[in-house]
């Protein structure tokens, strides 16, 4: 309690902070070459380096001997027999590839990477790598003074991390979320550096909790962990997009997802009863106001026992499901990792059973307190326990279900440490350890079980999955919302950044709950906060017990037009929408990036905190402070269209942008287009006319996108059935030409063509599409 006031800097508390002192990897010794693997054996310690591309290069240090190339919960990818030239002198060794050049000096051993114009990737300098005696690994890496950091998973503050310190052990935190909170729920080992227009990743693919120190000192950055190997990849870049490309290809891409999920979510904990929940329901469609998904919180179980229902709060879960699905509503129940102990509850007797549970290394169950009271944790860690957890799935998807909410899976526990005890054992798929070692994957490994469970139980359909805890590679199962923030106008700034780094760190699906969860919200904080949520990624109003109910139609009817515009235009821009979601699925591009990621060399961009870009050619500058009408909103290099104005406004430029209360202020870019479709009603959500919006300047100018739809439900795109358009715009004084670079897939959508209007079109301009004067594309059956 005391460490809560000023006793915290009470001067009797000073502690001399005497440095720490960690022992170098030292001479290099000698080396061998063993299937395209390095191996260096220094004076205290030994190196891997292995090649998983050209451009992504692999770093093991190990101090006790010849390093494991164990297998990592995150990364999908396996080394390649690639060429590489190598080179020796007395003082170095020389490595190249066809995209990088590894220098090794012997003496002590150091490593760096230059591009083959010879610009330094990552370099060490008087620190290297090195360890502590008690386990820590730590890797030092040169840092430059116009070095800028992205990534690192979920965190709280702005969007670069330069200056900053940042912890990664999967936490609960409740409160606060602010700059000082740094470890939240995601643990996302890995960031991107942005140098003079260039980039370069590292992931540091340890799951003890790990270190990123990019504060200490201005001419060097570390990592570390608690334990472990120093295990790291270094991604070559060069640009923003071929990093994530990079990292994605490493950690994996997130699996389209069924397009129902991109819609709009309501929540609350808890809509306690199955009459609350229809009511609910009922209000959606009477208002006309978008909804595909609404969440059921812990209420719905028994006693919070999973894999149940309340009989008397909710009666008939099947004949619910089936109604809202009829009204055009999927429901997705909660599902926390805690199984309640209790000797006549099924899952928790086949738990026992069947030794599922987590333990301690003497066979005792571990037990910890969550929401139904004591409980037992599954161990996720073991292929036969996810696959039991898996299908146990069936309970859901046999009521219709296709959707599965994630939580408390940091593991949270109600205690001190607010997880479980460090020395629970793990099974790890036959090599067991602790928790210390696996708290990080316990979520990531929660997700992997429940979307393999849920996708082999829904034949056929696509489940969707969100989570709170995750890993590198949790993009491969589910999205990722923020957790509890707060009905505050900082968390909704914030929102943006955080964000816009899990993006950057490869989770292209997430979201803060729209609205904050916790604290009362407001009618101005809703509306601006809801006009943001329709274009970040996963789109979620949720709220806690105990504070105010902010349902869309909460304030009154001048807020409730508002908010039901900007979830309407939502749907409308579900088009666009989906076919960025394809593109991240196939390259890991984020749907909402920081404007770096497209315009690397304007150091403008590189900590613009309160815009945001969805794709390529659309930015958002949403207002985020009360009672304000006004903006300077930064726009880079080109023209720009402000969307619901059609105003025109120079790029390289700050401007001052008014914007009302019911008014966001979006810009595209002169030269592009977008995809728009339309909203009809919750029953019948597909779209019957697609439009492409085309931007038209008299620059010269090309830009190319892909269009991309299919079922939207099932993975019959695998095989072919889906509607793919590349398409190409070209600009000059004279024309704007439209062309169909290719159409492929055999899925035929209900829309046979796509309008398409040119906006801003000059007198002595030609529109023609694919050489025609027409204004249709045609889409080829
Ligand atoms: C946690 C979740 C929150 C949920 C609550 C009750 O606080 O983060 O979203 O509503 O638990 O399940």
């Amino acid at each position: 309690m005391l460490e809560d006031t000023s006793f915290a800097i009470h001067p009797g508390k000073e502690k001399q902070s005497g440095a720490v002192n960690y022992q170098d990897i030292g001479k290099l010794l000698d080396y061998r070459v063993e299937d395209n693997t390095f191996w260096f054996r220094c004076e205290n310690g030994e190196v891997g380096i292995q090649f998983y591309t050209d451009s992504i290069i692999r770093i093991v240090m190990n101090q006790e001997g010849q390093p494991e190339l164990v297998s990592s919960k995150a990364v999908v990818a396996s080394p390649k027999i690639i060429n590489v030239e190598v080179e020796e002198s007395k003082e170095m060794l020389v490595i190249q590839t066809a995209s990088v050049q590894l220098t090794i000096t012997k003496g002590p051993f150091r490593l760096s990477i230059f591009d083959l114009q010879g610009s330094v990737i990552v370099a060490e300098g008087e620190h290297g790598m090195a360890y502590r005696e008690n386990g820590e690994v730590i890797a030092f890496k040169q840092m430059h003074s116009n070095d800028h950091f992205y990534g690192f998973g979920e965190k709280s503050g702005h969007l670069d991390k330069r200056g900053e310190k940042l912890e990664m052990w999967n936490t609960d935190v409740y409160a606060p979320h602010n700059p000082e909170t740094n470890a939240l729920y995601e643990s996302i080992p890995y960031f991107m550096t942005l140098r003079d227009g260039k980039a370069h990743g590292i992931f540091f693919d340890n799951t003890f909790r790990s270190c990123f120190d990019m504060k200490t000192s201005e001419e060097y950055y570390s990592f570390s962990a608690e334990g472990g190997q120093l295990d790291y990849y270094v991604m070559a870049g060069p640009s923003p997009k071929k990093v994530l490309e990079q990292y994605t290809y490493l950690t994996g891409k997130m699996p389209l997802p069924p397009k129902w999920s991109l819609g709009y979510h309501q929540s609350r904990y808890s809509y306690e009863t199955e009459g609350e929940v229809r009511e609910l329901a009922r209000n959606f469609i009477e208002k006309d106001i978008p909804i595909d998904v609404i969440h059921l919180d812990i209420h719905y179980m028994n006693g919070y026992r999973v894999f149940t229902f309340d009989k008397e709060r909710f009666p008939n879960p099947e004949k619910l499901i089936t109604d809202l699905r009829e009204m055009g509503i999927r429901v997705v129940p909660i599902v926390d990792p805690g199984v309640k102990k209790d000797a006549e509850y099924p899952i928790y007797q086949e738990g026992v059973r069947e030794d599922n549970f987590c333990t301690y290394i003497e066979g005792d169950l571990y037990f910890g307190e969550v929401w139904p009271g004591i409980s037992a944790f599954p161990d996720f860690t073991e292929e036969r326990v996810r696959k039991w957890w898996g299908d146990k799935h069936e309970f859901y998807t046999s009521l219709g279900i296709e959707g599965i909410w994630n939580d408390m899976n940091e593991p949270a526990v109600f205690n001190e440490t607010k997880t479980m005890d460090l020395e629970v054992m793990h099974r790890n798929d036959g090599k067991p350890t602790t928790h210390r070692e696996l708290h990080n994957v316990y979520g990531l490994l929660m997700g992997k079980a429940t979307y393999e469970g849920m996708k082999s139980n829904l034949q056929g359909k696509r489940p969707f999955l969100l989570t709170r805890a995750g890993y590198a590679g949790v993009q491969r199962y589910g999205s990722v919302w923020t957790g509890d923030n707060r009905s505050f106008w900082e968390h909704l700034q914030m929102s943006l950044p955080m964000v816009m780094n899990l993006g950057v760190s490869g989770v292209a699906f997430a979201g803060p709950d729209v609205g904050g969860f916790a604290h009362d919200t407001n009618a101005e904080l809703l509306t601006r906060w809801t006009q943001v949520g329709a274009f970040t990624p996963f789109f979620r109003n949720h709220s806690a017990i105990g504070f105010r109910y902010q349902e869309p139609w909460q304030f009154g009817e001048k807020y409730e037009e508002i908010m039901k515009k900007y979830i309407q235009m939502r749907y409308q821009w579900m088009p666009q929408l989906y076919s960025l979601f394809y593109q991240a699925s196939r390259n890991g591009l984020p749907v909402m990036r920081p404007l770096l990621m497209e315009y690397p060399d304007d150091a403008k961009t590189y900590n613009l905190n309160d815009q945001f870009m969805v794709g390529d050619n659309v930015i958002l500058a949403p207002i985020l402070v009360p009672s304000i009408t006004d903006r300077a909103v930064y726009l880079p290099m080109g023209e720009w269209v402000e969307y619901s104005t059609g105003e025109s406004y120079d790029g390289e430029k700050v401007h001052l942008i008014h914007a009302e209360l019911d008014e966001l202020p979006i810009f595209i870019r002169k030269g592009s287009a977008i995809m728009q479709g339309e909203w009809n009603s919750n029953q019948d959500k597909m779209t019957k006319t697609l439009s492409m919006k085309v931007y038209a300047t008299t620059s010269d100018e090309s830009y190319r996108f892909t269009f991309y739809d299919d079922d939207g439900e099932t993975f019959a795109y695998e095989h072919g059935e889906f509607l793919r358009l590349d398409l190409e715009i070209i600009t000059s004084a004279d024309k704007v030409n439209v062309n169909v670079l290719n159409q492929t897939g055999s899925y035929l959508p209900t829309y046979n063509e796509i309008n398409v209007e040119v906006i801003g079109l000059n007198e002595h301009q030609q529109v023609t599409i694919n050489g025609e004067s027409v204004n249709v594309i045609r889409i080829r059956k």
